[in-house]
């Protein structure tokens, strides 16, 4: 049964436990009801009451201001988005609670108490000092699942500098791209990753990434994993090093920051080839993360909350460091891969550590249950009360396997839909309150209007299928993308005037929304995004190929794989070989989860008479359909039966 088949049949419901719901912040739906109605009738209240909970340096002398389409929270406000993670859960008695558990792939597990964590922030923050970054420089960051990673982050928070986090798992194409859009002037980076059991190669691809990066004057090396490395004098130094060098003070001053200054870029995958750097800023961002994760995730001061995520994504930023830190709650970080060595490991991460909140993707759950129940049954998961999932869309059959054999039916699972743009969760499970329909991400956070909408704008009709929209402004929104407000503009607002997400979805008849996945050119591989253009110019950068046209088909586990259609050069044989060599082009160059899963080989690709290749026709191909839609307007109608006959 395909997903679509599968949630539109769905018509159970799950309601937490009456102990659950006496417990948690948000009690029942009447009150869920209540306060929503609250939030969207009174924003500005709303939110200035929430940010009463943060310390501010200065108070806000404005809640929410439209600048022509570019939304400003919390303006005239001045505060420190670390001093709020570290100094004032620290000065609130938790000096010696536990902030970061640190999981490596093989090894000891490191614990680093709110104390600890602030003077390492405070030390590297002075490093970076020392190498002149001032507030509103740059600072590239690639590296593996590390404890340096979160620290870097905060100490870039500390200083006002601007972090932008390449996901570790990207390659050095990717890199490159990234740090010449973001003209970084620092990178840190590690001398290698650990992934089942092998060493990726983190400083080699730094290294050829920057030989076209001129900005980077200086990189900050992480020994992690021991192996050889090039070191480039006047350029590369050691984290730890600098870091234990004797001069370096143990405290830092927070920088005073405006409330719209920025905080991080993250890039992520759009239409274009060319990758969007989201930007997020100070007051509002932190503002969302701290209040989505204490109220969807039900923090209490007791909880153990481990998401798998790595935070070179958005969900890291959100909900391993910002989120979990702001509320004061302990921060379980895992450096490897989830069958590494056997496919217990996560099972045996939360048993521990006894981890009280599992947060993971529908890819995970669906490929950890196909190795067998045999794995988490012989695990003790008794500390778990309540599990999340993010990334994708869940089908029913993976929401129930979840449900059953990880939350033992006792605990409640919370499906939240957002995006890198989003900075938080916007529709999700309060897990108090919430009936549970498995394969809907339910209702949205307070706040938050969402809509679907016809192609022409209109409403569309109870279960009727369109465009997912969010049709006010929320703290936690993108302000921009870096270097190109134009893009932000025309890729979020133009279409219909409020923001556009990029999703299909649904609304029942209970007001649930059921998404449906992307309309446009991103592909979801395994809940990771990718951009099939980016993809595209990749494969094209291989000597022997002309052109190509990547789309996605529906796979088991991962959700969505690639299909990469590739027309070859003149007088280049097609070979397995080559498709084997392609698939490691595109892995070495951009990144192993963007590799495409079938290649074949085309004479001709699907275009209209002024040369534009018709994807939607290229995918009911790779899904194996027969429906092609209209094909009159194709210059050569004969080239779709040809292709479909050879499909691999
Ligand atoms: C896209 C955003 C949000 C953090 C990780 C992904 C898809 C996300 C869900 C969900 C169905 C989901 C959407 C969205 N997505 N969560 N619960 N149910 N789809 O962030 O990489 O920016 O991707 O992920 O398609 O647009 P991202």
């Amino acid at each position: 049964m395909t997903y679509i088949d599968s949630i539109l049949k769905e018509k159970r419901i799950f309601y937490p436990s009456h102990e659950f719901s006496r417990k948690s912040h948000i009690k029942n739906m009447a009150e869920y009801s209540r306060l929503y109605k609250k939030s969207i009738e009174s924003p500005e209240k709303f939110w200035a009451k929430k940010a009463e909970e943060l310390d501010w340096f200065k108070k806000w002398d404005i809640v929410l201001r439209d600048d022509m389409g570019f939304f400003k929270w919390f303006e005239g406000g001045y505060l420190n988005v670390s001093y709020n993670c570290l100094d004032r859960i620290v000065k609130s008695g938790k000096k010696d609670k536990i902030a970061l558990i640190w999981e490596p792939e093989t090894g000891e597990s490191r614990k680093f108490t709110y104390g600890q964590l602030l003077k390492e922030v405070c030390r590297f923050a002075n490093v970076l000092k020392k190498f002149g970054v001032k507030r509103g420089h740059i600072v590239e960051i690639y590296l593996p699942m590390i404890p340096e990673l979160m620290i870097a982050m905060l100490a870039c928070a500390r200083i006002g500098a601007i972090h932008s986090i390449v996901f570790a798992g990207f390659s050095s194409d990717a890199l490159k791209d990234r740090v010449q859009d973001s003209k970084a002037e620092l990178l840190i980076t590690a001398d290698g990753s650990f992934r089942n059991g092998k060493i990726f190669p983190l400083k080699e691809n730094a290294d050829a990434a920057l030989k076209e990066c001129s900005t980077v004057k200086n990189v900050i090396v992480v020994k992690r994993t021991g192996n050889k490395i090039n070191v480039i004098n006047g350029r590369d130094n050691w984290w730890h090093e600098l870091a234990n060098e004797k001069g370096i003070g143990d405290f830092c001053e927070p920088e005073s920051m405006h409330s719209e200054d920025s905080l991080f870029i993250l890039y992520t995958s759009g239409t274009t080839g060319k990758p969007k750097g989201i930007l997020h800023t100070q007051a509002g961002y932190l503002l969302f993360c701290y209040l989505t994760f204490k109220w969807i995730f039900d923090i209490k001061d007791n909880d153990i909350h481990f998401c798998t995520a790595d935070i070179g994504w958005i969900t890291g930023h959100s909900y391993i460091v910002y989120g979990p830190l702001s509320n004061g709650a302990t921060s379980v970080m895992y450096e490897g891969s989830p069958n590494y060595p056997s496919p217990d490991r996560f099972w045996r991460i939360i048993e521990k550590h006894k981890a009280t909140i599992f947060y993971t993707a529908p890819t995970a759950i669906r490929a950890l249950a196909k190795e067998g129940n045999e794995w988490p049954e012989k695990c003790n998961l008794d500390s778990l009360r309540l599990l999340g999932t993010v990334g994708e869309p869940i089908n029913p059959e993976a929401w129930m396997w979840y449900y059953k054999m990880i939350g033992k039916e006792r605990c409640p699972i919370v499906d939240t839909w957002w995006q890198t743009e989003t900075g938080g969760i916007l529709i999700s499970p309060l897990p108090g309150a919430t009936p549970l329909k498995p394969g809907s991400a339910t209702r949205p956070f307070f706040g938050i209007i969402a809509d679907v909408l016809r192609e022409d704008g209109s409403k569309a009709d109870v279960n009727e299928g369109g465009y997912l929209v969010i049709k006010n402004p929320w703290p936690g929104m993108l302000r921009t993308i870096w270097n190109d407000p134009q893009r932000y503009k025309s890729s979020y607002f133009e279409r219909y005037g409020v923001y556009l997400t990029g999703d299909s979805a649904r609304i029942d008849e209970d007001g649930y929304f059921w998404i449906m996945g992307r309309i446009d050119d991103v592909i979801k591989v395994a809940g990771h995004r990718i951009g099939s253009a980016e993809v595209e110019s990749s494969l094209v950068s291989h000597d022997a190929v002309a052109e190509a046209a990547v789309v996605p088909y529906p796979h088991e586990v991962k959700g969505q794989a690639i299909y990469a259609f590739v027309v070859l050069n003149k007088g280049v044989k097609k070979s397995e070989q080559l498709k084997e060599e392609l698939i490691k082009h595109v892995s070495e160059h951009m990144s192993p989860i963007a590799k495409p899963d079938k290649i074949q080989f085309a004479d001709d690709l699907p275009k209209t008479r002024s040369g534009k290749i018709m994807r939607r026709i290229l995918k009911a191909i790779a899904e194996r359909s027969n429906d092609y839609g209209n094909i009159t307007t194709l210059a050569d109608p004969n080239v779709v039966n040809v292709l479909a006959s050879n499909r691999v």
